[in-house]
Parts: structure tokens; sequence; C-alpha cells
């Protein structure tokens, strides 16, 4: 605020454009395929719990540091922990925060654009009526046939690569506003469609159990590190994301109900989700814990039993497609506006750049479903014994690279940065939310990032 810094990339036309835009990028695979699919791997109740905690009390608090961290340098996040760190007097290294998060941004974009490319394909797949009167077992056919073909999903992960860096190259801002603002309500719509559908399908009460009453001799050391890795992944933080994205809001909005808001509604969506796709896993006698493929296994044959489904199914997918866009150019801004920042490079010119650099790393994902489905390079590792490529890397971005982003965020915020800058530049006084909000950044994120990394390490 006392800054007066304005960002060389612009800013957004106002509070709501910004809402909208964290919403895009906060909303995407991580809640529809993303979170189904490890709540239903890692015992459902419990683990969901542990999410929802760590939401209110470490992303929703880490979200406002990241949003405050960006407003205030108003730079790409490489810059602005340069241009904070000196400012407060700390040592240059924090850039090196922005560093980290521009790899993590590059190695979550090359697996996202590869699941993107699947609900791209299964757009055709249910506009062309091929689920209808499906069973079980034809939906996870369809399923296999596509991951099975390199090829295939080369090609897909291709286009959906194309689609983000033609985004990414006219300017965050520009047509996302409006795409966020039209697509999102209707995402939510349908989700609320399918949840519909899982009302009448026979395991709903089943499907509400297994996601809501916790478990908790189901939990283990490592699904708590997932489910808090969850919780970063979902809201876009620990990595810039938020940052570039806060470096571009006006001065007078407020960062603690903005990101509030976007939280709530990111956590909607994936409670939603699972209510939909639970029931159905249920009444199909399908398993819950049957991995990244579930949600192409389940709805496919909700869309091939309702009236209207291949209209719906389709449209469904499209939707998810633009949730999973409007996340992915979240991935790669905080690397295009450092490249146009320090390289003088256009913003085409870098969006090439990084979608390269993205779409090499996504050979090794799309490799992990078919020719190297038996590589497994941790497997001496008990809790990596049956990781291929694919699962190893989000593993390493998710819930490692995140939460020590967080970790540094919590750190730099709350023990490094004055406390007027802070307080400066939250500007909501320095009452009772504003002492929560710090004490939650100053110790409760850094101390449950290090237990439950130490936990998983079995150091305790
Ligand atoms: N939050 C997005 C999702 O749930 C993914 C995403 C976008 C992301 N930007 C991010 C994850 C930054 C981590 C960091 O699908």
């Amino acid at each position: 605020m006392a800054t007066g810094r304005v960002s060389m990339h612009g800013q957004w036309s106002s509070r709501l454009a910004f809402i909208l835009a964290a919403t895009g990028s906060a909303v995407g695979l991580g809640n529809i395929w993303k979170f189904p699919y490890i709540a239903g791997e890692n015992g459902g109740g419990a683990f969901v719990l542990i999410y929802l905690l760590c939401i209110a009390v470490i992303g929703i608090p880490i979200m406002m540091a990241e949003v405050m961290l960006g407003r205030r340098g108003r730079q790409s996040p490489i810059n602005t922990m340069r241009t904070l760190a000196a400012e407060e007097h700390a040592s240059p290294y924090w850039q090196w925060l922005g560093w980290a998060g521009m790899l993590g941004g590059f190695l979550i974009l090359s697996f996202y654009s590869v699941i993107a490319g699947w609900a791209l394909a299964y757009v055709f797949r249910a506009g062309s009526g091929l689920f209808t009167g499906l069973t079980a077992d034809g939906v996870q056919s369809i399923f296999s046939n596509l991951v099975s073909e390199p090829e295939r999903l080369l090609a897909w992960h291709t286009i959906f690569m194309v689609m983000t860096m033609l985004v990414v190259s006219r300017g965050v801002s520009q047509g996302l506003e409006r795409a966020v603002r039209l697509l999102m309500p209707a995402l939510f719509v349908l989700l609320l469609v399918l949840v519909g559908y899982a009302w009448n399908s026979g395991g709903f009460e089943q499907g509400l159990e297994f996601l809501f009453r916790p478990d908790i001799s189901r939990i283990t050391p490592n699904g708590v590190l997932i489910a808090m890795g969850h919780a970063f992944f979902t809201l876009s933080l620990g990595m810039g994301a938020i940052m570039v994205y806060g470096s571009y809001l006006p001065d007078n909005a407020s960062i603690a109900k903005t990101s509030i808001a976007v939280s709530l509604m990111d956590t909607l969506v994936a409670l939603l989700a699972g209510m939909a796709i639970f029931p159905i896993v249920f009444a199909n006698g399908l398993e819950p814990d049957s991995g990244a493929g579930l949600i192409f296994q389940t709805l496919p044959i909700a869309f091939g039993h309702m009236d209207g489904g291949a209209f719906f199914g389709m449209l469904f997918f499209i939707l998810l497609v633009f949730a999973a866009w409007t996340s992915a150019i979240s991935l790669v801004e905080p690397a295009v506006a450092w490249m146009v920042e320090n390289h003088g490079l256009t913003r085409i010119y870098a969006s090439v750049l990084a979608g390269i650099v993205t779409w090499v790393f996504g050979l090794l994902t799309v490799f992990s479903f078919n020719i190297w489905s038996d590589f497994k390079p941790l497997s001496m590792i008990s809790i990596f014994k049956d990781h291929t490529i694919f699962k190893l890397l989000d593993y390493l971005t998710a819930n490692i690279m995140l939460p020590l982003g967080g970790l540094l965020i919590a750190i730099f915020t709350a023990w490094k940065m004055h406390q007027e800058s802070s307080m400066d530049e939250l500007a909501m006084g320095e009452g009772f939310a504003y002492r929560l909000w710090r004490f939650l950044v100053r110790y409760i994120t850094p101390v449950a990032v290090i237990i439950v990394f130490l936990n998983v390490t079995g150091i305790i």
C-alpha cells in the first residue's frame, strides 16, 4: 500500500476480477480429479477432515501471506522476494523461494497438462454418445485404451499446452475474466446435477459416509502429508502462482476477504465432486482406491445412464478443461513474468519457451501410463513402492515442494518481515483478525509442516 509500486504487467480491473482469476487458478483438476482419488486412496473421512483442517489453519493464512507479498512486491515472485528481502533487511537468498516456485510450476504443469489432455479426450468420447448404457467394465476399458497409447496422450497433452500458452502469451487478464465469470458457475451447476444423479444411484448414503465419517484408524502419517500437500495444491499455494496474481491486485482490495472467498469456493467444489463420485463408486461395486483414473471411470457411468447424458457429459468435460486451463496459466505466469522482467523477452516469446520446457517434462508423465508403467524408480522406499514417475512427480511437487514453499513463505512473512509492513499491506488493522492471522502464519504453519515431515520420515 505504502510502497506506491506498480506492476509493469498491468493490474486486475477490480477486486472481483482478482477473485475470479484466483478462483480460476484454485479450482481445477485438483478439486475434481485429484481430491476424490486421493481421498479414496487414503481412507476417506479422516483424510477429508485433515484436509479441511489444513485449508482452514494453513491454507487461508498462507494464501493471505502470498497475496500480500505479491502485492507489496508487484513483480514476479523471484523479483518480489528479492525486493522485499532487501527492504526488510533479510538475506538475498530469499529470492530462491521464487526460483523453487518456478521449477515447481514447470513440474506441476508437466503432469497437469497430460491429465487435462484426458479431459479433452473425454469431451469427444462423451459427446459421441460412447458412454450410453455402459457398465463399469465398459467405462474402465475406454479409460485403459486411452492411457495405454502414448501417441494419443501426447497429442492431447500437446493441444492443451498450446491452449495454455496462447492465453499466457496474451496476458492473463485478457479474456480470463469473462471465461471464469461464466464457466465457473456453469461447472458448479453441473456438479449439482451429478450430485443429483448420485443421490438416486443407490450408493449415496455409503458414499457420504465414506467421505464424511472419519475413521481415524485408516489414516497414516503419509496420508496426513498427502492431505496437507493437497491443501496447498488445491489453493495454488507454495510456488508463487497466487503471489504473482496478488502482484496485479489493486491497492484497495481486502486481502483477507478475497482469500477467504476463494478458499471457500474451492473447498465447496471439491466436496461436491466427492459427493458426486463416491456414491457412483459404491453403487457400481467399484473400488474407491482405484487411483488417478477414478473420475474417468465413474462419471461416465452417470452420463451413460441419465437423460441427455451425452450432452451433459460433453458439457461437463468441456467445463473441466476450462477449469484446468484457468489453473494451468497460473502455473507458468511466475516464470513468464520473470522472463519478461529480467530478460526483456516479449510475453509471446517467454510463453513459447516456457511451453516447450513444460511439454518436454510432460513426456515423463505420458510414458508413466504405458511404456514405463512398470518403472518404479524408488520402489526400495516403502511409501513409493508402486510409484511410477508420474506419481513421484506429483508427490515431489504437491507433498514436498509446496509445503516447503509454504513453510518458507510463513517464515518470511511472520518472522523476517517487519510487523509494520505486513500490517500496512494487509490493511486490516491490528485487532483480533490480524493477530490471529499472524499467529497462524508465525507458529501453526511452520510447526505443522515440520511435524508432518518428520513424522513421515519416521524421525518422530
Ligand atoms: N489449484 C489448481 C487445482 O487445484 C492447480 C494449480 C494451479 C496449482 N496453480 C497452482 C497447484 C500452483 C499448486 C501451485 O487444480
